[in-house]
């Protein structure tokens, strides 16, 4: 290799390198600053699901999941007026089975951004599976069913009912399994595009589901690109 070819290709190193140190700072900042960006709260989150599940009782529909669904989405509605939020569930085109952890799924996109997200997750025949190692927070409000977990080490499990919150902290690792017809209302704050990664793993090495896989990432991006556009990160 001749002198020049020889610091032609340190400067390209060098600039890579650059890069890298510049993009790794800028993470690092983000994540240290991503508390203002948040306008969902997990209290105001589990007060709307506790109307939800209160109007239930009231009119005979306990564990109807249609209904507190229903109910839970006008309850956000009026909670966040200014957030964007989907809130037709009906809508069949915004509903994708979600394959992460050997658990299974479906899901419907209420909200997603850089730093949130809220779905409707669950599955009409129950699931098991690993809860992933996230970088972000995740609140699991049960509104119908039963979600167990456990970390390793721990020898009994914990159990959620509807109307309790699973708060899965940052970095903790779970088993976690929900019995049929299990419904949540999951909210999930922190740095979401780490988070995705795990959310696609499965399908990209084990399901090959093209279809799904470009749904979600369709509505995914569209929802973050619209929060983006009006200044929500
Ligand atoms: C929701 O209901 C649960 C169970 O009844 C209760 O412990 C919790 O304090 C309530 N939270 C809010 C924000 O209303
Ligand atoms: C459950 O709620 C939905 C939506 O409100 C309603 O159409 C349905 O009839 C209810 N199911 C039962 C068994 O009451």
């Amino acid at each position: 290799m001749s002198a020049n070819a020889a610091s032609s290709a340190f400067s390209k190193w060098s600039i890579r390198a650059g890069i890298l140190a510049i993009f790794w700072a800028l993470c690092s900042y983000l994540q240290s600053i991503n508390d203002h960006f948040y306008v969902l709260d997990p209290e105001v989150l589990h007060g709307c699901v506790n109307a939800s599940l209160a109007r239930a009782e009231a009119q005979g529909q306990n564990g109807n999941a249609s209904f507190i669904v229903h109910n839970l989405l006008t309850e956000l509605d009026k909670a966040y007026p200014d957030a964007s939020m989907l809130t037709d569930y009906t809508d069949r085109s915004e509903w994708v089975f979600n394959n992460a952890g050997g658990a299974m799924g479906s899901m419907y996109i209420i909200h997603a951004s850089i730093t949130e997200y809220l779905i409707i997750f669950g599955s009409a025949i129950g699931t098991e599976g690993h809860t992933g190692r996230h970088t972000a927070d995740d609140y699991f409000h049960m509104l119908t069913g039963a979600e167990y977990a456990y970390e390793a080490g721990s020898l009994v499990r914990e159990e959620y009912l509807p109307g309790s919150v699973h708060h899965l902290e940052r970095g903790v690792v779970k088993q976690y399994s929900m019995v049929p017809e299990s419904w949540a209302l999951e909210y999930a704050r922190g740095w979401i595009p780490l988070m995705l990664p795990f959310g696609f793993a499965d399908m990209m090495f084990s399901t090959l589901d093209v279809q799904t896989m470009y749904h979600t990432s369709r509505i995914t991006a569209r929802e973050m690109i619209k929060n983006l556009l009006r200044g929500k990160f």
